[in-house]
């Protein structure tokens, strides 16, 4: 039987204008008399003379679009003769017959902004002209040492002409300040992006729940995602998949995914696709067999009412630290009621001792990278929100199979549960919310998907549309859940004093931290 695949978001690269734009915005930031030089990604050897699979440096592609290898954008502002100069692989018909279309100097120009451009090969011979009188050279120094020698022999090749007249640069500046500040901030065109990457990666989780059965190897539902990313139009996995089965869930960058799927295992699967350049980032963890055990169901509701916890802190006008700090204090709490952990709850924070469960940050930026650019800090203090930005909320415990200071029915188990959070005015928007997480919701969609031949593979089925006896069965394990929550709302509250010197020290941060310059909306 052929199957029928439909590309649903095909054809929506960004306009060039957008790119303009951000070349425009970007040498309107520049000091005077300066020059920008952002060199593409080259070809990566995989082994021998085979090459991993193109990728575009992220810096290169958001100021150009442009996808070919080996090649540089120069821009100079204020220049009569030109201001965007392109350098990339020539026009060769054999080679194109070989590797595919290049678009050579010519079409660069015509389709990607350039006011001039020329042959890759002849960089040599005509940057160190582009250089010369211009005072400030705008370049990242020290991301790719074959090409910082370049731009230190194109220099050189100025010096040694100082007789004859010839003015070399005298200063280097941090590109990636500038740059990377501009991408933190999401435009509109950007946003729909990263919500259509959001999108095809929740139908993948989706899919790959009803998927799962105990018997499985790991690599087999590592599998499952890449054909859903693929046959939903995204180009790739944004990152190396994690597929971790029962206390592989607790090693945090576990990627062999070799392992099979055991009945009773959790399995928890951090994976997002790249749409357009722009990256997902998701993790959910559900029970292989369809349904929690009472260990797994107490750490992941702590972990989820965290994590809802967190996501109300991510919000414009808090510093970034606040959804982190948001997370520790209620896995802390958590761990303490759960009797994972001793003590005082403010002590254990101080002392970290929750990290011995939860000992990575509760999120980064997210963009063209999974971990994408953007200052944390600036002067030293955590960075306030602002509208526009994209983060994750991740937070995790992880309970190691080796912590004999705990009951063994907690160890080997791994919980994190991930989201991409889009920052507003007022409030935020949760760009992933289509992959299902509350527990009720994740065991209705399993057990629901019973065994149904597809293409001559036992896969779930997807879960029936609920009907109204379901509904009150969801509507009674959500109060029932509510009490818990509240029950470790009135232990959390207890300790409230406690916590507030904690509080304290987020706040007096907070009143400190401003962006370090007015960005220039683009
Ligand atoms: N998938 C990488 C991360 O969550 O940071
Ligand atoms: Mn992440
Ligand atoms: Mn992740």
């Amino acid at each position: 039987m052929s199957r029928e695949y439909t590309y649903q978001y095909k054809d929506t690269a960004l306009p060039m204008r957008e790119f303009s734009k951000r070349r425009q915005t970007l040498m309107a930031q520049m000091e005077d008399d300066s020059i920008a030089i952002i060199p593409s990604a080259s070809l990566q050897t995989r082994s021998n003379d085979t090459e991993y699979k193109f990728r575009q440096d992220s810096d290169f592609f958001y100021l150009t679009g442009f996808l070919e290898p080996d090649s540089v954008l120069v821009l100079l502002p204020g220049r009569t003769a030109g201001e965007v100069i392109y350098f990339c692989r020539d026009k060769n018909l054999e080679r194109e017959l070989w590797d595919g279309f290049r678009e050579g100097p010519e079409g660069v120009c015509r389709n990607f902004g350039g006011d001039d451009a020329f042959p890759i090969d002849d960089i040599d011979d005509i940057l160190p002209g582009l250089m010369e009188g211009r005072e400030r050279v705008y370049y990242a120094m020290g991301r790719r040492p074959g090409f910082d020698n370049n731009v230190m022999a194109w220099l050189n090749t100025l010096r040694s002409q100082a007789r004859t007249g010839s003015h070399p640069p005298g200063e280097f500046l941090d590109l990636d300040h500038l740059l990377h500040d501009m991408r933190l901030f999401k435009s509109t065109a950007e946003i729909k992006q990263m919500k259509t990457a959001a999108a095809i990666s929740c139908a993948a989780h989706q899919h790959a729940m009803a998927t799962c059965q105990p018997g499985m190897n790991e690599a087999q539902l590592e599998a499952e995602y890449l054909h859903q990313f693929g046959v939903r139009g995204g180009s790739a996995a944004a990152y190396n998949t994690i597929v971790g089965s029962g206390s592989n869930a607790c090693v945090l960058h576990y990627v062999e995914n070799n392992q099979t799927i055991k009945d009773g295992d959790l399995v928890l699967v951090d994976a997002g696709c790249e749409y357009q350049g722009y990256a997902a980032d998701i993790t959910r963890t559900f029970p292989a067999n369809g349904k929690f055990s009472k260990a797994q169901a107490a750490i992941y509701d702590l972990v989820l009412e965290s994590q809802y916890a967190a996501i109300k802190k991510a919000v414009s006008g808090n510093h970034w630290d606040e959804p982190h700090n948001e997370s520790v204090s209620v896995i802390t709490q958590g761990l303490v009621d759960l009797k994972l952990l001793d003590g005082e709850v403010n002590e254990l924070i101080e002392t970290e001792a929750y990290k011995a469960f939860y000992m990575h940050r509760v999120g980064h930026w997210l963009g063209l990278d999974v971990h994408d650019v953007g200052d944390y800090k600036v002067h030293g203090l955590w960075r306030t929100l602002e509208p526009g930005m994209v983060m994750t909320i991740e937070p995790g415990i992880y309970v190691s199979p080796t912590n004999h200071q705990v009951a063994e029915s907690w160890r080997g188990i791994g919980v994190r549960i991930e989201d991409n959070i889009l920052l507003k005015r007022k409030g935020n928007e949760v760009l992933t919310d289509a992959a299902v997480k509350t527990r009720s919701d994740i065991e209705s969609l399993m057990q629901g998907a019973s065994g149904a031949a597809i293409s001559g593979r036992t896969v779930r089925r997807a879960p029936k549309s609920t009907g109204r006896k379901a509904k009150e069965k969801t509507k009674a394990k959500k109060a029932a859940s509510k009490k818990i929550t509240s029950v470790r709302k009135a232990a959390v509250k207890k300790s409230a004093s406690k916590k507030s010197v904690a509080k304290r020290t987020v706040v007096k941060k907070k009143a400190a931290v401003t962006r370090p310059k007015a960005r220039k909306k683009s």
